[in-house]
């Protein structure tokens, strides 16, 4: 069934991570009452990190123990290195609730050969889903962002993991950056039961109103989230949503 598209407007960047923590919160309870257990994607950059503050703050107790955490991308960086993803997740709530650290998949980005690392992270996802070859994990619930340019995750606008449609995740090189970035692919994020994007601030107006209201071609990557199957959910603050038709 195709996904339903859906775009919530919050009045401030506050109300907006409160809402946030509580589509989280909810969609956990959802997925652990329905099979037991939460397999969440966590999206990087500087835009969720208040929302993992407040996860961890409001919803200490909550049971970790039963949520699993990806990254639907990294930096091809250390951990301990400050542009690194989990560096800041770690920073913001893994350091602050108690969820076991066989729960926590982090990619191995440290690793020069990005290649390989994109490869370790593929097999941990296929072990941990217990996928057959031409399967897809269906993640409950998957974070995005959107950068400047349309990007999500780290499929940026004419990268070749653009056109990825068997791997699950890939060492994408992104010339602006001069860099590798490991990145899930499309078919992942399109195989997700919920997608959740978020995004604060009168910086993101004009690219929003470009995704969300114009038809591209070809798409920006933001607009080929669309999950086959699931829910696809846009949290904005007023900032955020300013130049949108409402
Ligand atoms: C990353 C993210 C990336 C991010 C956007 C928005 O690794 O940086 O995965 O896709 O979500 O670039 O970043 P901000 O939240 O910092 O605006």
């Amino acid at each position: 069934m195709p996904s339903t598209r859906s775009i919530e407007v919050l009045a401030t960047a506050t109300d907006l991570f409160h809402a946030a923590a509580e589509e989280f919160i909810g969609a956990a309870r959802s997925a652990i009452g329905a099979h037991g257990r939460f397999t969440v994607a966590l999206s990087g950059g500087s835009t969720p990190k208040a929302l993992y503050s407040l996860l961890a703050a409001n919803y200490f107790n909550f049971a970790w123990n039963r949520v699993f955490l990806f990254f639907g991308d990294e930096r091809h960086v250390p951990p301990t290195d400050p542009e690194s993803n989990y560096r800041m997740v770690n920073e913001s709530l893994l350091t602050k609730i108690s969820i076991p650290s066989e729960n926590v998949f982090r990619v191995p980005a440290e690793n020069p050969d990005a290649v390989a690392a994109a490869a370790d992270y593929e097999a941990q996802l296929r072990r941990f889903f217990a996928l057959k070859p031409a399967d897809f994990p269906r993640f409950d619930c998957i974070l995005l962002g959107i950068g400047p340019d349309g990007h999500t995750a780290s499929l940026f606008p004419e990268s070749p993991a653009l056109d990825e449609q068997s791997r699950l995740v890939v060492a994408n090189w992104v010339a602006k950056f001069n860099t590798h970035r490991i990145t899930f692919t499309f078919p992942v994020l399109n195989h997700a039961a919920a997608v959740i994007f978020l995004a604060s601030g009168a910086d993101k107006a004009d690219m929003l109103r470009h995704v969300l209201e114009d038809k591209i071609t070809p798409p920006l990557p933001s607009q080929r989230v669309q999950p086959s199957d699931g829910r696809l959910l846009w949290m904005l603050d007023e900032a955020a949503a300013a130049k949108l038709k409402r």
